[in-house]
């Protein structure tokens, strides 16, 4: 098994036009290991300065570089190359983001990587098949679009899952030929950097992606507002989004949002409870909760609503929390101190506000950001634990006992991001999969992906959808082309 001493943690610089970099400021800022709240390494902290000479690194690299000239199936090779060394080396991937950002080793290793693997594998094969098309125009023209990179692209990326935000960010994005300007999460850098060095080595051009770590209001403002970014795609908080999306507003760059989500997960009397018990579970247990798509709102039909709880509590108070680090854990800790905060501070308004604890609801150990799996029973959509995205361990069950109704509820929210269903009859399957307004259905499982299927939001959880050839249209331009062929 790897261990810590077989990951090679650098003193963490800035990738600018192919070079490690120190930040123009000279400064720096240490990441933390979440579940031991030690200090891991110090990493480069870029702002402005830093990234203006990423931006222009890209700039060069898009116009005049070998980027633009390689064969679209050479620049589909290199994303191969890149799957491939991220597959030699996945073990030290999978070890890094659990240091960094406190989740369970298992999960890297067994869903993180292979997604992240996928995600290179999947777009190395679109390089060569992205064209435009002939279209039958009125007249004695001809006329054709050419589908083109849009060009210097931003992209501001989460801490929840640090590998795969940057996979779904990156791979279709250089799949079309533009050059990136990549900003990791100030909590969780080190994965992304390794990824930088493993682009490097699998041939990708000086300048073609560019890493600069960093705070958000520094660093990520000035790539959102910059004037030569043609491209911002961001994940993280709807605030956060709210605040590029006005920033972008300054040279009118085009934007994709995928922001927070507060999921209805629904239970029938008529489903396979077991099952449906075991997606409840994964539904907001998986990744501490810090999942933006995490099935948060449990919708449980009032004739089963005893036995689901029960099972489910019971399962919720069994689950393994602690070290990361150990095969068997299945929930690690929080990323940061603010996210335990955060977490605990709405479990105390779930109290206040009447919400039932049923198990959980408080820190586990001593050291680092653990939470108990926490489960609220007999919460109203209407209460804040229902309402406002909490990222963490903490599921709202809520009772319903009509179909109708509970369709009404599921999209009585905000957000709109994912929804899942469990019933074993298809009419009410597909009935729910049309009327709930969310950009991923789930019918008799949860958290299900794919770097073929699409997802993105619905209302403020954003717009844009990644993944799967809807990737595509986030990352070119289409140009139409008019030739006379008359006198
Ligand atoms: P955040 O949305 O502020 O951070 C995400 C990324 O945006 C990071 O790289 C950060 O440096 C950057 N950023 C922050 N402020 C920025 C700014 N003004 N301009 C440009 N970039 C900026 O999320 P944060 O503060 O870490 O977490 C707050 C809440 O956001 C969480 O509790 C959770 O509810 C939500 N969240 C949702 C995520 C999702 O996947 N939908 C992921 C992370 C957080
Ligand atoms: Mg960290």
């Amino acid at each position: 098994m790897m261990t810590k001493k077989d990951v090679k943690i650098k003193p963490g610089k800035l990738f600018i036009n192919g070079r490690w970099v120190d930040s123009v400021s000279g400064k720096a800022f240490d990441t933390l290991n979440p579940a031991t709240e030690k200090v891991i390494t110090s990493v480069a902290e870029g702002d402005s300065a830093d990234i203006d000479l990423a931006v222009a690194a890209a700039r060069e690299a898009f116009e005049n570089g070998p980027w633009k000239k390689i064969d679209a199936r050479d620049r589909g090779r290199i994303l191969l190359e890149i799957a491939n060394l991220i597959e030699k080396n996945k073990d030290e991937l999978a070890l890094l983001d659990t240091l960094d950002n406190g989740k369970p080793i298992n999960e890297t290793t067994n869903a993180d990587i292979p997604l992240v693997i996928d995600c290179f594998l999947y777009y190395a094969g679109w390089a060569d098949k992205i064209h435009g098309e002939t279209i039958p125009v009125r007249g004695d023209f001809f006329n054709y679009t050419l589908r083109e990179p849009v060009g210097v692209v931003g992209q501001i990326i989460p801490w929840n899952f640090p590998l795969l935000m940057a996979a779904w960010k990156i791979a279709p994005a250089l799949a079309c030929g533009n050059t990136i300007v990549l900003k990791p999460a100030e909590q969780t850098p080190l994965s992304a950097l390794r990824l930088g060095e493993i682009c490097q080595e699998a041939g990708l051009p000086d300048g073609v992606l560019n890493i600069v770590t960093g705070y958000g209001p520094t660093a990520g403002a000035a790539l959102a507002e910059h004037m030569d970014v043609d491209k911002i795609a961001f994940t993280g908080g709807s605030a956060t989004g709210r605040i590029i999306m006005q920033a972008a507003s300054k040279n009118l760059k085009r934007i994709s949002l995928e922001l927070g989500g507060k999921s209805p997960n629904i239970v029938f009397a008529d489903s396979d409870i077991d099952s449906a018990v075991a997606g409840a579970m994964t539904g907001i247990f998986f990744n501490q909760g810090e999942v933006c798509c995490a099935g948060s709102r449990l919708f449980i039909e009032k004739s089963i609503h005893e036995e689901f709880v029960e099972k489910l509590s019971n399962k919720a108070a069994n689950m393994r929390v602690g070290n990361p680090e150990d095969t068997g854990t299945q929930m690690g800790a929080q990323v940061s101190k603010e996210q335990f905060d955060k977490i605990l501070g709405y479990i105390e308004t779930g109290k206040q506000e009447g919400a039932k604890l049923v198990t959980g609801g408080e820190r586990c150990g001593e050291r680092g950001y653990f939470i108990k799996p926490t489960i609220f029973d007999a919460v109203d959509n209407n209460m804040r634990i229902a309402k406002e995205e909490i990222f963490g361990p903490v599921v709202s069950a809520i009772t319903f006992e009509d179909v109708d109704e509970v369709v009404r509820q599921g999209n009585l929210s905000v957000y709109g991001l994912a929804a899942a269903v469990w019933t074993k009859d298809i009419k009410k399957a597909h009935r729910l999969a049309r009327d709930l307004k969310a950009g991923t259905i789930w019918i008799n499982t949860y958290n299900a992906f794919d770097a073929a299927s699409p997802f993105g939001g619905f209302k403020q959880s954003g717009f844009g959808r990644e993944l799967g050839v809807h990737a595509l249209e986030l990352y070119t331009h289409v140009k139409s082309v008019w030739i006379n062929l008359g006198g």
